[in-house]
């Protein structure tokens, strides 16, 4: 009978020193750094190229300009509020550059190498609302940086309303214009 019980004794000692021994871990009183790294995972890395869209996808705003096929028509009627938004846009992302009232002389105008256009100009006001698209949205290389990320494609097509309607010479220019 005593055998009996100093076995069980026995029996249950190791049990609970077991039991205590994997409680440190679970509360990770010890912890162990298994091998893991970072960089060894699925993650998609930002380095990598473009996710392609998934196929059969459509893009939801349509396509912006169909490479190819010339410079896209303007959907963005000239009202007050693009007209609005457009000012506010051409401050934020052009003013540095092109200056106050497009004349090309912005803030940071002296430091370019390449001085940027002057947007009131016969020259660049000859050219199509759909060229200034594309001018904003691509950029020129090694002049003028590509703003697709920065501003929405209907952002886009205000800013194009603001500087066609805004830096035209006019005689009474419009409420936004001023
Ligand atoms: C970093 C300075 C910089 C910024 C910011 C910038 N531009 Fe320009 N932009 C230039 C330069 C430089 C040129 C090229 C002038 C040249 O050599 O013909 C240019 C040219 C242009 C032209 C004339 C393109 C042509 O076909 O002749 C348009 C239109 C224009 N920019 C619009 C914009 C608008 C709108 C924005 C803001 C959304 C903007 N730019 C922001 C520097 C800038």
């Amino acid at each position: 009978m005593m055998r009996l019980l100093r076995q069980l004794f026995w029996v249950f000692l190791t049990l609970g020193f077991l039991f205590g021994i994997i409680l440190l871990f679970s509360y990770d009183i010890i912890k162990i750094e298994w091998v893991s790294f970072m960089e060894i995972q699925p993650a998609y890395q930002p380095m990598e190229d473009p996710l392609p869209p998934p196929e059969g996808s459509i893009p939801i705003e349509g396509a912006i300009a169909i490479p190819g096929m010339g410079a896209p028509e303007n959907p963005v009627e000239t009202d007050e509020s693009s007209l609005t938004r457009g000012a506010e846009l051409y401050i934020i992302n052009c003013r540095m550059c092109h200056g106050p009232t497009g004349g090309g002389n912005g803030p940071i105008a002296p430091f370019l190498a390449n001085k940027p256009a002057n947007l009131t100009s016969e020259v660049v006001q000859s050219k199509s609302d759909g060229s200034f698209f594309l001018t904003i949205s691509n950029g020129i290389t090694g002049r003028m940086p590509p703003l697709n990320e920065n501003l929405t494609v209907p952002e886009r097509w205000d800013v194009v309303n603001f500087i066609r309607t805004c830096f035209e010479p006019q005689e009474n220019p419009r409420e936004e214009c001023r």
